[in-house]
């Protein structure tokens, strides 16, 4: 198929949902992807922030290669031996006590809210969840609501009740919206959708110790966020902070769908049996992938040498704040955004870096994205800094 055929196909078929760009890719290997005319890019997406491992890693490859001969899918009114080895390994390594698995990361947050509002209801009767302004968590309707973009609140009016908000990163407005009928927290330490904006750490640190004293759950998104983007198995670690309940997805099988709903032993045991379930969650597929890449990160090691690797990606950022139409660089380990300002379109830029062999997307707010696979090297990074640079560089903004 060529590549008008492809695009034709797409524009008749598809819901009118992506903006896509002009690139049809074909396959990956190592960091980098291939377009079908043979053309090599280096990967800053990573298929938002999920393709962990990069593409065609050799063991990750073989373990799902032979997952699939040996066993696909089955209900999970059965036990498998695989997803047994992988809760445990999951729970041991982020130090919770149990798990619920699913598809994605709009299910897992799905989750985390059902799970909040049975605990509340075991404990007394129902109370409201409070998110932050600009938050992303999802795009069910449970899950859009208490994502903070109000023009598709109205336009997927009437949305389910009970939710609240406070803003971003403003601790006197937290703590006056934190009122007794609000029973738990729900929010991501580095805002990615819309634009990678990190809480500081005072907010975090602060809003914790407040949500403790009242008896208030605290739950992180960890769907972007987790899974060693920022450095630590989970970004709370960076905090000093145990949540109640924390989701992921995007990273956790190295591209395979799979999400996670993790709670302590108190809040993970509010489900009675048939409250919660899914088909295809944890299957034996998605739990060998997983399993891998957990096994990779922590026993092989790529936790702990990636870290400095994102330090570094970090360090050589900071050197772009010499150009003005550059508002801010922002992020944590391989999780950064560089925002432009508003006379400069993020898209051009993003444009340009292609044309030169890398890929990175735009994000909320005028801001380029960079989220790498963590097996990311050092002449890479290089590699995109001096592209960056050759791009701004050649850039006049009037
Ligand atoms: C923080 C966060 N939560 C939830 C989601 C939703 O994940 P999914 O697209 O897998 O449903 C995303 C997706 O970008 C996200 O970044």
């Amino acid at each position: 198929m060529n590549f008008n055929k492809i695009k034709e196909a797409e524009a008749v078929h598809y819901m009118p949902v992506f903006s896509r760009d002009n690139l049809v890719l074909d396959h990956g290997n190592g960091n980098c992807l291939y377009d079908i005319n043979g053309n090599e890019y280096v990967d800053f997406v990573a298929g938002i922030a999920s393709n962990i491992l990069g593409y065609d890693h050799p063991e990750y490859t073989q373990t799902v290669c032979e997952q699939v001969h040996k066993l696909i899918h089955v209900s999970n009114h059965y036990y498998t031996a695989i997803q047994s080895e992988y809760i445990t390994r999951l729970c041991e390594a982020t130090g919770f006590a149990r798990v619920f698995l699913c598809n994605s990361g709009a299910e897992a947050n799905e989750c985390a809210i059902k799970l909040a509002r049975r605990y509340f209801k075991n404990h007394g009767g129902p109370k409201r969840i409070l998110s932050a302004e600009r938050a992303f968590h999802g795009r069910t309707l449970a899950t859009l609501t208490v994502t903070g973009n109000e023009n598709q609140h109205s336009v997927y009016a009437p949305l389910p009740s009970g939710f609240a908000s406070f803003k971003y990163n403003d601790f006197d407005d937290f703590k006056a919206k934190l009122t007794d009928d609000v029973g738990a927290v729900m929010l991501e330490t580095i805002q990615g959708e819309c634009g990678v904006r990190p809480f500081s750490n005072d907010f975090l640190v602060n809003a914790y110790a407040l949500c403790k004293s009242k008896g208030v759950l605290f739950i992180v998104d960890e769907v972007q966020t987790g899974m060693g983007r920022t450095g630590k198995l989970l970004s709370v670690e960076h905090f000093g902070v145990k949540p109640d309940i924390v989701t992921l997805a995007k990273g956790i099988a190295g591209g395979i769908p799979m999400g996670a709903c993790l709670a302590n032993e108190d809040v993970g045991t509010a489900f009675a049996l048939g409250d919660h379930g899914s088909t295809f969650g944890g299957n034996p597929l998605a739990c060998a992938a997983a399993n891998k890449v957990l096994e990779i990160l922590t026993d092989g090691g790529l936790l702990e040498s990636s870290a400095p690797i994102g330090e570094y990606f970090g360090e050589r950022l900071a050197h772009f704040s010499k150009y003005n139409f550059i508002a801010d660089i922002r992020g944590k380990g391989l999780m950064r955004g560089i925002q432009f300002i508003e006379k400069l379109p993020a898209a051009a830029i993003e444009g340009k870096l292609r044309e030169r062999g890398y890929l990175v997307n735009v994000a909320g707010n005028n801001t380029i994205r960079l989220v790498p696979p963590l097996t990311i090297e050092k002449e890479q990074i290089d590699g995109l800094i001096a592209a960056l640079d050759d791009v701004l560089a050649s850039t006049n903004v009037i």
